[in-house]
């Protein structure tokens, strides 16, 4: 291949000391309109109040650059995912909180992000909005063209979705204790703070 690893001055220890909390992936999955990326939204403002190192990825933004070139086949979701593990991996790198909210309707993608990451660095937020739900909300109107046939591979109606066995965070929207927007992130942010993530201001 021709190419060799460039080592850097700055270490990676040094980068999550200036930063003051451990660097993690926060690797939100769900069906489209199960709310991943307004909750992600909300955890990050928390946590950027909690004077963090964070930054967001979403799915939708993200196919609009980086992976515009994709579309919704089995092959290109595995692609995506691939990428956005590559990129989340340089995040952790550089120390911060990175959240990532993509449907990654497939478990061996989200194995293989996890398994490139050290043990505990990889949390996977299961934002479990049942598929009833997100077709009522059906916020851009997606639901609605595949049913219709006009989209084709549509996660949930002809594409396939598999839900995390084992997720760290289990939000089970909607349900006692996760009724809000508000209080599922503030859930979240409480388990970082126990899991000694993050410490409090
Ligand atoms: S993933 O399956 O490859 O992880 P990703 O999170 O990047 O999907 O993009 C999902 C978003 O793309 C949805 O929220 C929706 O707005 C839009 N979208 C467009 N076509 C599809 C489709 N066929 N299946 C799912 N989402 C789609």
């Amino acid at each position: 291949m021709n190419v060799s690893w460039h080592p850097q001055k700055v270490s990676h220890l040094q980068r999550q000391q200036f930063n003051g909390h451990r660097p993690v992936l926060l690797w939100y999955t769900g069906l489209s309109g199960s709310g991943k990326s307004t909750l992600a939204n909300a955890v990050d403002a928390l946590l950027f109040e909690q004077n963090c190192h964070t930054y967001l990825l979403d799915g939708d933004n993200i196919r609009h650059g980086l992976n515009g070139d994709l579309t919704f086949s089995d092959i290109d979701r595995v692609e995506n995912i691939r990428r956005i593990g590559e990129v989340s991996k340089l995040f952790i790198d550089a120390g911060l909180i990175i959240s990532t909210a993509f449907i990654s309707p497939f478990s061996s993608d989200r194995k293989m992000v996890r398994s490139q990451l050290p043990e505990g660095q990889f949390i996977e937020v299961f934002v479990d909005t049942p598929l009833h739900v997100c077709e009522a909300r059906d916020p851009k109107g997606l639901y609605k063209k595949a049913r219709k046939g006009e989209i084709k591979n549509f996660t949930g109606i002809d594409s396939l979705y598999e839900p995390p066995e084992n997720p760290e965070i289990h939000i089970k929207t909607g349900e006692p204790g996760f009724e809000t927007i508000e209080v599922c992130a503030q859930h979240i942010v409480t388990l970082l703070l126990n899991m000694g993530i993050v410490s409090a201001k």
